[in-house]
């Protein structure tokens, strides 16, 4: 196709900025980390399909959710920034789409390109979709493959079913039941955001339960959705067609993978005591708090309460002596993001921590599973990947670097963390893909006390 030779997109056209992590006095206060990454992509996505206004609050300002905001106004709806956080979208209804001259570039992310993948596939419009270099290189297969099953068409796509390509959607698909290969809560959203343009019902079956804000949010904006178990531990989700989406409230609690940060950096830094408030504690996400908690980490659950349909609650984390556990592999969709910086706790832990079943850390921003082996080879820590698994073995940190980031924010925080509690520091060649979901990590970090430069 001819956009496939075009450069993909990069907000970051300097050069690299490398920074590193240094050894750190207590880290100490009460921070509330920004907006939850999937909710506020989801927020305005429903946004765009809902009639009348939906108000959000609490919106995540990262780069990868205002791609997604730019998105949905070239689609039609009229997205208005308030004040921090406070967002007014206005949207066109589940018909009312309008075909963008240009193509969507949706940076960095996944989740943006292959949810409104979705959404689009449901309505009467040919939609081109882009991002960089690091969204280019990951497969899209996973999505296009159902979204075909449904009646959607490819009409451009480069090499391997990756970005950039080009889909014509319609409002009448053909609803499917349809199997998840890989437990991915993008291609879950992704058919069933296709199903809101198809007449009957589409239904979703996981082996493993994945993260569940589409299923929460679209019951949020009116439509018939059904959950039921599927197995020990998968979900099967049934969503009624052509349903009438109605703008609602969505207030979005902070991110429990951008407090995974902050939160390992308390738990290795010795006499540190933070507080991490407002964080949204779906069960779906906290596979990282409980395997801490194994790992003996001091963590006490404060203030628990029900907010806009989640669970939230502040976290008081107090430098703890941790000790390497195994992980099992059925944890891993509720902590898949969380992976990197439970090494870098593992890194200083005592003995070895073994996590299994990592392969779709291979398909992420980066390949996850090489960059953090890379990482701690860098830094000189024993460990090993065996197939998919990580095992770390922890001890004293020396730290060391530079460690790649491969266009990773996960990667980049991660070892930054690290190096908070190693003796000669951790440094990272780039940081500016840390804003593409934790703007403020830096002052965050640096106000806890870090040493970071
Ligand atoms: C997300 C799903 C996960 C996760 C990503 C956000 C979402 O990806 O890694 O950061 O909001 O649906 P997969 O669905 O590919 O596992």
């Amino acid at each position: 196709m001819s956009s496939a030779s075009s450069s993909p997109s990069s907000s970051h056209h300097g050069a690299a900025r490398p920074a590193t992590g240094r050894k750190s006095p207590a880290l100490k206060g009460q921070v509330r980390v920004p907006g939850d990454k999937s909710v506020s992509h989801r927020a305005l996505l429903f946004g765009l399909l809902a009639a009348e206004e939906t108000r959000i609050t609490g919106l995540l300002e990262g780069e990868d959710v205002l791609n997604t905001a730019k998105a949905c106004a070239a689609l039609g709806a009229k997205v208005e920034r308030l004040g921090d956080g406070e967002w007014r979208v206005e949207g066109v209804g589940t018909r009312g789409l309008s075909a963008p001259a240009e193509p969507l570039d949706f940076g960095n992310s996944g989740t943006g390109v292959r949810l409104m993948m979705g959404l689009v596939s449901g309505q009467p419009v040919s939609v081109a979709f882009d991002g960089d270099a690091s969204l280019r290189r990951r497969p899209m297969k996973r999505v296009l493959d159902p979204l075909v099953e449904m009646g959607v068409q490819v009409e451009e796509c480069a090499e391997g079913q990756r970005l950039p390509l080009r889909l014509k959607g319609s409002a009448s698909l053909k609803a499917i039941t349809y199997e998840t290969p890989v437990p991915s809560a993008q291609v879950k959203s992704a058919v069933l955001l296709a199903g809101l343009g198809a007449p009957g019902e589409t239904i979703v079956v996981e082996r493993e339960a994945t993260r569940d804000h589409t299923e929460r949010m679209l019951t949020h904006f009116g439509a018939d959705v059904r959950v039921e178990p599927h197995g020990a531990h998968g979900r099967r989700i049934t969503l009624s067609g052509h349903p009438a989406l109605k703008g609602a409230p969505v207030d979005v609690p902070a991110d429990p993978s951008s407090a995974a940060f902050p939160l390992v950096a308390a738990l290795i830094v010795p006499g540190s005591d933070v507080l991490l408030t407002d964080l949204m504690m779906n069960p779906l996400r906290t596979g990282l708090f409980t395997t801490l908690k194994e790992m003996g980490a001091d963590i006490e659950i404060l203030n628990e309460r029900l907010e806009g349909g989640e669970t939230v609650a502040d976290l008081r984390v107090r430098h703890s002596r941790l000790r390497g556990v195994e992980v099992p592999p059925e944890r891993a969709p509720a902590m898949i993001d969380e992976y990197p910086v439970l090494a870098a706790a593992a890194a200083c832990a005592e003995g070895e921590t073994i996590m299994r079943g990592l392969a779709e850390l291979r398909v992420k921003e980066s390949d996850r599973l090489a960059a953090v082996a890379d990482g701690l080879a860098a830094c000189g820590i024993t460990h090993r990947v065996e197939g998919d698994d990580l095992i770390v073995t922890g001890g004293p940190v020396v730290g060391g670097g530079p460690v790649t980031t491969h266009m990773d924010h996960r990667i980049a925080m991660s070892f930054l963390i690290l190096g908070l509690a190693s003796e000669k520091g951790v440094s990272v060649d780039d940081v500016a893909f840390i804003a593409t979901s934790f703007p403020t990590f830096m002052p965050m970090m640096r106000g806890l006390g870090a040493v970071i430069d």
